[in-house]
């Protein structure tokens, strides 16, 4: 089945819950939620684990455990799932605490990444990320481009960063790679923290 069978799916999942959360709503920040991401995109994320053009130390060995049809169907299934409110993210606290000197807030970050979100950065020719992730953050279906909406924020910071380096290399055209060697670490937090509350 192309398209996926989605209550396989959810029995097949059985061995994610552990780090993705009941249908897919992660609790923990390093773990990415994948509930209401696109399949077309979960399909391409998994096979990238299993052929090692994506790398992770958890995720490899997961991987490599399923078949093809094993990651159609899982991708439908959590495709299928909704992002639980109980599973929204709370923002690192500790935040409010270290604020020295010339620091910014999070109220500020959040701010600032709003505006680069929406509008880019043209000074540093950072791309809009709207107009492939979507105004609500809901990526683009067709293209594949992933839905971002309420992922957690150290999550996000870590894929940005990882594209950044470079030790996440396998996205198309290296696009985010384009896009995120732009970026300053402060940018990259400060997009995050708005794209987790989306
Ligand atoms: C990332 C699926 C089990 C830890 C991912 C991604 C997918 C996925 C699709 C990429 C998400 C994205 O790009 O937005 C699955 C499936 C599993 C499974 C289908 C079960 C068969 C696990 C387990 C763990 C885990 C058991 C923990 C031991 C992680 C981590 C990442 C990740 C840490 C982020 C990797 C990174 O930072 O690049 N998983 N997962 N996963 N998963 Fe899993
Ligand atoms: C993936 C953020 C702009 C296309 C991602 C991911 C993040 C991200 C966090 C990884 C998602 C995950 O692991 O679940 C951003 C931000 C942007 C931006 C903050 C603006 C500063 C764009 C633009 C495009 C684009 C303008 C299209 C031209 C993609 C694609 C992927 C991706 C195709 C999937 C890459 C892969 O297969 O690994 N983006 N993005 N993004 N983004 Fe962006």
């Amino acid at each position: 089945h192309a398209e996926g069978n989605i209550n396989a799916g959810k029995q097949k999942s059985a061995s994610c819950t552990s780090c993705h959360g009941d249908d897919g709503n992660s609790m923990v920040a390093t773990f990415p939620k994948l509930a209401q991401q696109h399949s077309s995109y979960l399909v391409k994320q998994l096979h990238a684990f299993k052929d090692g053009s994506r790398n992770d130390p958890m995720m490899s060995a997961m991987a490599l455990a399923l078949t093809d049809e094993d990651i159609t169907d899982i991708s439908a299934y959590y495709a299928t799932q909704k992002i639980s409110e109980n599973a929204l993210p709370v923002l690192d606290s500790d935040d409010d605490n270290e604020k020295p000197a010339g620091k910014k807030d999070v109220q500020a970050l959040i701010a600032q990444g709003s505006d680069l979100y929406r509008n880019g950065d043209l000074k540093s020719e950072v791309s809009a990320c709207i107009a492939c992730h979507g105004p609500f953050g809901e990526g683009n279906k067709p293209a594949s481009f992933p839905a971002l909406k309420s992922q957690h924020a150290d999550y996000l910071i870590k894929a940005l960063t990882d594209f950044k380096s470079g030790a996440r290399s396998n996205n198309p055209e290296n696009i985010m790679y384009m896009i995120a060697k732009k970026m300053t670490d402060e940018e990259i937090k400060a997009v995050s923290y708005r794209i987790s509350m989306m």
